[in-house]
Formats: C-alpha cells, sequence, structure tokens
C-alpha cells in the first residue's frame, strides 16, 4: 500500500483559527508572557498551530471577564439564552466538518462519520434552559410564601482532557451558561484547538462576550489556577485520577463544588450464551475506537471459561483485521495522542508481559514508513489474565485488551467490580434474568446489555460509580448541578 500525503493541515487549521491566541472577554489575546506553544500532528508530529502558553494571569483574565459577564447573562431571559444556544447548535452543524476535521487532526483519529454528538447536545441543553423550576413549600403558618429557585452560581470552570475534546468540552459548557453560568474552558495542551474552534462559533452565535472564554495553556501553569481563583464558583475536571485529586484539593482549599470524570476499566461480561456475532465487533471497536483513548473503553473482557478459547480466536481474527494507519487514510485506528501516551502504552506491554500474561496478538510498536514519524502501536490481546494483576486493574487508555475468565455469575461480579473504577460496563447474553441481575450488581455509572454505549437514548446519564468521579453529565438532570437553591420566605403579616 502506498503511502498517502498529509492534507496540507496548516493551511486549513489558519483558515479556522488565528495562530497564538486564546478566547478571553470575547477578545482573541496572546498569552501575558507572550509564549506559545506547538500543538502536533499525532500521526507525523508536523505543527498544526502555535496556541498561547497561558499561565495564572491569563486565568484571571478569563475568570474576571466571566464575572463581568455574569450579571447580564444571568438576567437575561432564559428564553434568550436558549435562542443563542440554539443558534451555537446551528453553527456547530454548519461547522460539523470543520469541528471535525480539526479534533481529528489534534487527536489524530480516523474520521467517525458525519455524525456528531455536539449539535444534540446544544439543543437538549438549550430547551432546558428555560425550565429549570423552583418548588413551592408547605408552611405552617398560612400568612407566609416558602419557595425555593434555582439560581447559576457565577463563573464556572472547566478542565477538559485531549481524548474527545469537542463533546466534552460542550457537556460542561451547554448546561452551565444555559443555567445561567459564565465559564472559562481550560483545554488540554494536546487537543486546544476544537474547543478554541467551539469558542469562536459561540461568539459568532452571539453569545455575549465573556460567557464562553478558553485558556489554552499546561494543566501545571493555567490548569491549577483555575480552579483556585477566589471568583471561580463551580468546577468541572475530566482526566486522570492523580490530576482529579490535585483539583479536588483546590476545590476544598476554595470551598467550591466540583464534577468529576476520572475514567474507567470497563468490563464487558461475556456470558456463556451470548451471541458472539454481536459481541465481538462491539468488543473489537470499544476497546480501539479512538486507539483506546476512551474513558468508557472495553479494557476487560470477563468471560466465561467455556467460551475462553472461541471468544479469544474471534477476537484475536478481528483484531488482526483492523486497519491502522495516520487518520487521513481510510483506517479505523489512528496513532496514540503524543510520545507520552504512546510511552505509556508500551510501558503497560512490557508490564503485563512481566505479570505473566499471554500476548494473543499485537504487543509492539509499530513499525515502517507509514508510522515512525507517529506515535502507532499495535491492538493487544491479553489472555490469562488475572484479576489482580496492574494490566487488569489500571487505565491504559490505549487499546489493549485484558481477558480474564469466571467460573460462574458470582465470580464475573466480583471481578467485574474488582477495581477501583465504575464508570461503564457491558453485558453480553441472552438470558434476561442473568442480565438483569448482573445490570443491577454491577457498580457503574452506565450498564448496557447487548451492546456498547447509550446507542441513540437520549439524555441517558453519563458519569461515575467510586473512583470513576461523581455528577452525571447529558441528562435532564445534570444541568441542575450548575445551579444553587436559594429558599425564599415571604411572610404576609
Ligand atoms: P491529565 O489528567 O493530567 O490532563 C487532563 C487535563 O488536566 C488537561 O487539560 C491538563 O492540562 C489538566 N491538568 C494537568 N495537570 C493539572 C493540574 N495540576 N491542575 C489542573 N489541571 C491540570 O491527563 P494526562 O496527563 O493528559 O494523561 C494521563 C493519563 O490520564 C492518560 O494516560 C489516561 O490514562 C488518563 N486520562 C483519562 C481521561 C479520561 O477521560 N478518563 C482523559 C485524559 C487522560
Ligand atoms: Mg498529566
Amino acid at each position: 500500500m502506498g503511502v498517502a500525503a498529509p492534507p496540507d493541515l496548516s493551511l486549513d487549521v489558519r483558515g479556522l483559527l488565528s495562530e497564538g491566541t486564546h478566547l478571553i472577554g470575547g477578545e482573541w489575546v496572546a498569552a501575558r508572557s507572550g509564549e506559545t506553544f506547538e500543538v502536533l500532528n499525532p500521526a507525523n508530529q508536523e505543527v498544526l498551530l502555535r496556541v498561547p502558553r497561558g499561565g495564572p494571569e491569563d486565568v484571571d483574565a478569563a475568570v474576571r471577564a466571566a464575572a463581568e459577564a455574569f450579571p447580564r447573562w444571568r438576567d437575561t431571559s432564559p428564553s434568550r439564552r436558549a435562542e443563542l444556544l440554539f443558534r451555537w447548535a446551528d453553527l456547530c452543524h454548519r461547522y460539523r466538518r470543520e469541528i471535525d476535521l480539526l479534533e481529528r487532526m489534534e487527536v489524530g483519529r480516523p474520521s467517525w462519520g458525519p455524525f456528531s454528538p455536539i449539535p444534540a447536545t446544544l439543543r437538549f441543553f438549550a430547551g432546558m434552559a428555560d425550565k429549570i423550576t423552583g418548588t413551592t413549600l408547605p408552611t405552617s403558618a398560612p400568612n407566609v410564601l416558602g419557595m425555593t429557585i434555582r439560581e447559576p452560581f457565577g463563573v464556572c470552570g472547566s478542565i477538559i482532557p485531549w481524548n474527545v475534546p469537542g463533546p466534552l468540552m460542550i457537556s460542561d459548557v451547554a448546561p452551565a451558561i444555559a443555567a445561567g453560568n459564565t465559564i472559562v474552558v481550560k483545554p488540554a495542551e494536546d487537543a486546544p484547538l476544537t474547543a478554541l474552534f467551539l469558542a469562536r462559533i459561540a461568539v459568532e452565535a452571539g453569545i455575549p462576550a465573556g460567557v464562553v472564554n478558553v485558556v489554552t495553556g499546561f494543566g501545571a501553569e493555567a490548569g491549577a489556577a483555575l480552579p483556585l481563583h477566589p471568583l471561580v464558583r463551580h468546577m468541572s475536571f475530566t482526566g486522570s485520577p492523580e490530576t482529579g485529586t490535585q483539583v479536588m484539593e483546590a476545590c476544598a482549599r476554595n470551598h467550591i463544588p466540583l464534577h468529576l470524570e476520572l475514567g474507567g476499566k470497563s468490563p464487558q461480561i461475556v456470558l456463556r450464551d451470548a451471541d458472539l456475532e454481536k459481541a465481538v465487533p462491539a468488543v473489537v471497536r470499544s476497546i480501539t475506537l479512538n486507539t483506546g483513548q476512551v474513558c468508557a473503553a472495553g479494557s476487560r473482557v470477563v468471560v466465561d471459561r467455556e467460551l475462553r478459547g472461541p471468544l479469544v480466536a474471534a477476537l484475536a481474527e478481528a483484531f488482526g483485521k483492523v486497519r491502522v494507519g495516520p487518520w487521513y487514510e481510510d483506517v479505523e485506528m489512528g496513532p496514540l495522542i503524543s510520545a507520552k501516551q504512546e510511552q505509556r502504552v508500551l510501558g503497560y506491554l512490557d508490564l503485563g508481559r512481566r505479570e505473566g500474561a499471554e500476548v494473543v496478538t499485537g504487543g509492539h510498536k509499530l513499525r515502517g514508513e507509514r508510522f515512525d514519524r507517529g506515535f502507532f502501536v499495535e491492538p493487544t490481546i491479553f489472555d490469562g489474565v488475572e484479576p489482580e494483576m496492574r494490566i487488569a486493574q489500571e487505565e491504559i487508555f490505549g487499546p489493549v485488551l485484558a481477558v480474564i475468565s469466571f467460573a460462574d455469575e458470582e465470580e464475573a461480579l466480583e471481578i467485574a467490580n474488582g477495581t477501583r473504577y465504575g464508570l461503564v460496563a457491558s453485558v453480553w447474553t441472552r438470558d434476561v434474568s442473568r442480565a438483569v441481575r448482573l445490570a443491577r450488581g454491577i457498580q457503574a455509572g452506565q450498564v448496557t446489555v447487548n451492546t456498547t454505549g447509550s446507542r441513540g437514548v437520549i439524555g441517558a446519564p453519563f458519569g461515575g460509580y467510586k473512583h470513576s468521579g461523581f455528577g452525571r453529565t447529558m441528562s435532564a438532570d445534570s444541568i441542575l448541578e450548575y445551579t444553587q437553591v436559594k429558599t425564599v420566605v415571604i411572610s404576609g403579616d
């Protein structure tokens, strides 16, 4: 197969974003320090664009701009806020190719087709902007009225990771601003371009200056300053457990609530009566999609020991057919995002071998002309994995599947629940009673039966149990996380 030339990326990106600026108070400005850093194409390490290296001063400017914009935005009619969010959704639909291209470039992923969840998420929350209500309360005195009103917090902060920057930004920003808050987003240093472009079209949609701000920069510099800022009243964080702890400590110091999403080690429980024709492609996709860099990746197969042999053989065959290559070719799996992530995944591949697991397929960095300048690893299956091994316990965030077998349903549940995580899980069976028992017994924020993902269910709450975090995105309730309750008592005497 010949080597396709990458499209002229810098040209495309520069048509969408200006070099070296981020968005503070409606202005595209450089970092206070004047410094920038490079955003790379993970397939070949070419520079896509330079963005500001924001630090505490830039975060301060953005939070102040958001604080200044807050009272007017809070007092804007909720119907008008909804209208502006709908307009933003329309523009996200109109620019869906550009948004998709930017995200593919910086994350290094192949096309997922024309569908984007972004407009639908924006419309979902736009539709809720004018439906946030309080309650009236019973009283023991007839001359008194008691009621609650739900008010926005003020300035929210959002720190997002690099794996799916567009949808993750929108799932924080949409409910926050629909409820009347303003927000400062700190995208990941590896993938800030989609967030900058989404902010650009928020401005184009007429969302007032200062309501949505984006400060680019590194975690320890820009990121660390955000939850500590005294004017920030609510935080959302998605990323690693280690950084999540630091953000939570900062929120504790600042006495602010936090929405936390820290990934998973999600089990795919395959029972003896599972329909393997359905299960196999779903299992393969759930660990190769985005090169396994998905918080909900199905990274553990927990399989009935009677079915282990045939399932592993079928998975190995399917893994061998996954087309891997640069995102701009017709492939199913691209590179990992960065040298750091590649080191991490290769480290786990070594660790798995040392722990005594058996590599069924994959296990190496990919070599050759198409791969040498990027961060490509083979989709890998480890068989004979024991539940206590580190490769069965820790989030690898790469295309690495651990196969663990069980003797009975009780053991399946014990293995499924035997990590610190609890984000999602899937169960593959034709037996409804077992499906119900497992769906009840699994400790995870989302359990799917004979499917992965939410399969078009609208408003399905998403978030973790245990160390996977707390709070739910996407649901009708999640907008309430961005409000605080005020009780009002009116005496008629
Ligand atoms: P990270 O958790 O350090 O980065 C996520 C975000 O936090 C980025 O925007 C980063 O700039 C910011 N950040 C970093 N340090 C910060 C600090 N001290 N204060 C405030 N913000 C800070 O994740 P990283 O280092 O990019 O990846 C390491 C591992 O984390 C991955 O290999 C993966 O296992 C896991 N991860 C999980 C994600 C998920 O969605 N579950 C997403 C990204 C990473
Ligand atoms: Mg980090």
